[in-house]
């Protein structure tokens, strides 16, 4: 069975939805530890919770980006992870820490790739009248919220919303499809072909929705 190690910087929903799904026997992992940069990192005890370990790498010890990175990815060669799961982890990370995890290092992001990289991504899409947006589960590059797409799902952008309630409706998919992608992963099912993702599995359930609703032939 492939291990992974979840990192983590808050509040940790989409961390508890790969527990959730694991405790259900639905993701077929060994979750090693769950890795915080923030001692107060809410996720945490859900973490314990679950009976999960935790660990903390607290950034603010680190004089550097650099000597922070390179105490993380001790501590997660220490577990020896077959992927490393990013969920809200919320520091850029050095192109030497990405080099070293690349093709096992995953994270999810708040909107449909390659729009709407970097942070508020919901006021943003609101800003720029957006009719649809999302979420997508991508392998790490050293470009910043860049790289090859595993799963992304699309939701509407409904009359009315604000930032809390897109928000909201972009985040019950991103429970949905990572612990997907990460099945897809644990499962042998994600091929990285020449940094193009290529799946060895049906799509079932995996693009969500899109508006207008796509028309189905007659
Ligand atoms: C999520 O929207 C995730 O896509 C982004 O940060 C947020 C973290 O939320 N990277 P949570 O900590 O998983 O609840």
């Amino acid at each position: 069975m492939k291990s992974i190690v979840i990192v983590i910087s808050g509040r940790g929903s989409n961390m508890e939805s790969l527990l959730k799904a694991t405790a259900a026997g639905e993701l077929p992992v060994r979750i090693s530890a769950v890795l915080s940069n923030r001692p107060d990192a809410v996720g945490l005890r859900t973490a314990a919770a679950y009976g999960v370990p935790t660990q903390v790498v607290d950034h603010t010890e680190y004089a550097s980006r650099e000597a922070f990175d390179a105490a993380m990815a001790e501590t997660i060669d220490g577990l020896g992870p077959d992927f490393v799961v990013l969920a809200g982890f919320m520091r850029i990370l050095s192109d030497a820490f990405v080099q070293h995890f690349q093709g096992r290092l995953i994270n999810i992001h708040p909107s449909l790739l390659p729009s709407f990289t970097g942070l508020h991504t919901h006021r943003r899409a609101l800003q720029e009248g957006a009719r649809i947006h999302g979420c997508t589960v991508h392998f790490v590059t050293p470009s910043l919220d860049h790289g090859p797409i595993i799963v992304q799902a699309a939701v509407p952008v409904l009359d009315g919303d604000d930032e809390v309630s897109l928000a909201a409706r972009v985040l019950a998919q991103e429970h949905c499809v990572y612990p997907l992608a990460i099945r897809w992963l644990a499962e042998g099912r994600v091929r990285l072909v020449e940094g193009r993702v290529f799946l060895d599995t049906p799509q079932d359930g995996a693009a969500v929705l899109v508006s207008p609703p796509a028309q189905v032939a007659p």
